[in-house]
């Protein structure tokens, strides 16, 4: 198939796009994120099955717009894509450099993206084969990357800041996820707070890993402490009877 038409293609699966038609705004937005190697792709994985429909936006972030979707047998799924022009570029170079998993640096910023993408995937692979409840990665290319989709039909899972749950199980989901982390997948969160943890029903599921560090990274223990402080204060505000160091010694074990 030629680009234009692998283009074409693909725009008539992204159901979003209809809106582009009405509102110019979002057809700003919306050029942004499906720029035409994002979608080459996405259509890169639509010939494999992992996407079919690109449906709404469950988010839009400061790098990245997440939206549900579905794959070849109708599953839902959750499709995260980086932007390559709005991208933090610093802040990703800060961790890619030193993390032993990769060699080299690039100065390319659509690839160092691509690898963040890339590092996003692994995290999740080693995080649930140690045993942490992440969304189960599916397929990643470029800068898209597939997940399980979290959520009912009707709408996504809640983040914890906006959610019901009881303190004492969502410290304790908390405090496991980072020794499981630390202990057998090798790898500091980094960004563990109430909005990197999703609330399912009565499960909880820790998400937005890219930025995770393999502990031989030199600022693996900066960032644990950092962690266990936020866990701390966060989880101290809703009673739970904790400090940083408690919570350094629990991980560390
Ligand atoms: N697998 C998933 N299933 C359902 N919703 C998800 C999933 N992954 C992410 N989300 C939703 O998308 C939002 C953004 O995802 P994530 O935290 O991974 O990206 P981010 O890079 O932190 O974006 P932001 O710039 O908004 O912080 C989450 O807060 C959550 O609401
Ligand atoms: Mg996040």
């Amino acid at each position: 198939m030629k680009k234009e038409e692998a283009v074409k293609y693909v725009e008539s699966r992204i159901k979003p796009r209809k809106r582009t038609e009405e509102d110019s705004e979002y057809r700003k937005t919306f050029s942004e994120v499906f720029d035409d190697s994002t979608v080459m792709a996405i259509y890169g994985l639509m010939s494999r099955g992992y996407i079919d429909i690109v449906d709404f936006p469950i988010s839009t972030g400061k790098e990245g717009n997440v939206f549900r979707g579905l794959d070849k047998k109708g599953n839902n799924i959750a499709i995260k894509i980086y932007r390559i022009a709005t991208s933090n570029f610093r802040k990703m170079a800060l961790y890619i450099q030193g993390d032993p998993r990769f060699r080299g640096i690039t100065k390319d910023r659509r690839k160092l993206v691509y690898r963040w993408a890339g590092k996003e995937f692994n995290n999740l692979e080693r995080l649930m084969a140690a045993g942490v409840r992440v969304p189960t990665p599916i397929a990643q290319r470029s800068n898209v990357l597939v997940m399980e989709y979290i959520g009912t039909e009707d709408r996504p899972a809640p983040l914890l800041k906006d959610a019901d749950f009881d303190p004492e199980k969502a410290y304790r989901f908390t405090i496991d996820s980072m020794r499981k982390a630390y202990k057998d997948a090798k790898v500091v969160h980094g960004d563990i707070s109430e909005y990197n943890i999703l609330v399912n029903g009565d499960e909880f599921v820790l998400i937005d890993v890219a930025q995770a560090v393999h502990l031989k990274h030199p600022s693996a223990e900066e960032l644990l402490v950092r962690d266990a402080k936020n866990v701390a204060r966060y989880f101290g505000k809703l009673g739970v009877e904790t400090d940083k160091d408690k919570i350094l010694r629990e991980v560390r074990g």
